[in-house]
């Protein structure tokens, strides 16, 4: 096979340097044995449809789409998977032909199999408390429902988003909505951070007994030292604190079965993203 047409594959975004989707692709295929190109690519969000065409017609096959560019994604897709539909935004772009881009969302199954899979984590006829109510916690939404928990709080520090996200869940989940104040005297087997204040270094304000002992906590963000979210966690008798890198590849990984219709070992390429952080 020529360079000209290997199948390309792509993660476009803006900032796009620090991505680590072509590392973790470029292990997938290298243990799948699959011939194929990843590369990053910045995008001004003004010219995303035309360099999606652009890629496209330069043997582009599929695309991850990230910040600030899902929303964008999710309109650009001529068809869209339920799971995108729900989430108002699009990750995973599959490029058949000009006229024929299915749009997917696959951070919430990303998110479901770490805990589920790599950390032993039943999510059924659980209490969770969800933290946030942006983009990041709807894109995860139906995924998490779809595990059946017993209960389902989300928080947030604006209430009116929360309820708005649980309006548009209510056909499929009866989601419960607090502010944070209003947290005193409830309690959790799982809390996900979902909120970005992870990325000034700041922590929603929790009352204490939040979580039960031995609780689970996880962070969607993670970074090479602890988030405040996992000191926090640390600090309320959680056992099992998880930051969000498993999620990263687990939705790197649904977004290579569905281009190449073959499920990628994450554990090993988990591990070694985890080790040149
Ligand atoms: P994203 O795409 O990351 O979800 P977003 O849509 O801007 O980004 O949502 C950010 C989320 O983090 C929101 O739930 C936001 O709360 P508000 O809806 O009240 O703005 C939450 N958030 C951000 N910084 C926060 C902080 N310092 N404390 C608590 N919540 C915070």
């Amino acid at each position: 096979m020529t360079k000209q047409n290997i199948d390309r594959y792509a993660v476009m975004g803006n900032p796009i340097a620090h991505s680590k989707s072509p590392q973790i692709h470029q292990q997938f295929a290298k243990q799948t044995k699959q011939t194929l190109s990843y590369e990053k690519i910045l995008v001004e969000p003004e010219n995303f449809t035309q360099d999606v065409a652009d890629f496209q017609s330069h043997n582009g096959k599929g695309l991850n789409i990230t910040v600030p560019l899902k929303e964008k994604a999710f309109e650009l897709a001529t068809n869209l998977t339920e799971r995108a539909k729900r989430a108002k935004a699009v990750n995973t772009l599959i490029l058949l032909d000009e006229n024929n881009i299915t749009g997917d969302n696959t951070d919430g199954i990303g998110l479901v199999r770490d805990l589920t899979e790599n950390h032993n984590t039943e999510l059924s006829n659980k209490d969770i408390l969800i933290l946030g109510a942006g983009g990041a916690v709807r894109g995860i939404l139906e995924p998490f429902i779809q595990q059946k928990p017993s209960r389902l709080v989300i928080a947030n520090r604006t209430l009116a988003r929360a309820q708005e996200l649980a309006a548009d869940f209510s056909d499929i989940a009866e989601i419960e909505v607090f502010e944070f104040k209003q947290l005193k005297e409830q309690q959790f087997d799982i809390i996900i951070n979902g909120t970005s204040a992870s990325l000034s270094g700041e922590l929603p304000p929790l009352p204490d007994h939040l979580l039960i002992n031995n609780g689970t906590t996880y962070d969607m963000m993670y970074s090479k030292d602890d988030t405040p979210f996992m000191l926090w966690s640390r600090n309320n008798n959680a056992s099992n604190i998880i930051d969000g890198l498993g999620m990263l590849v687990e939705q790197a990984a649904e977004s290579f079965y569905c281009w190449r219709n073959i499920r990628p070992e994450t554990g090993q390429v988990i591990k070694s993203i985890r080790e040149n952080l």
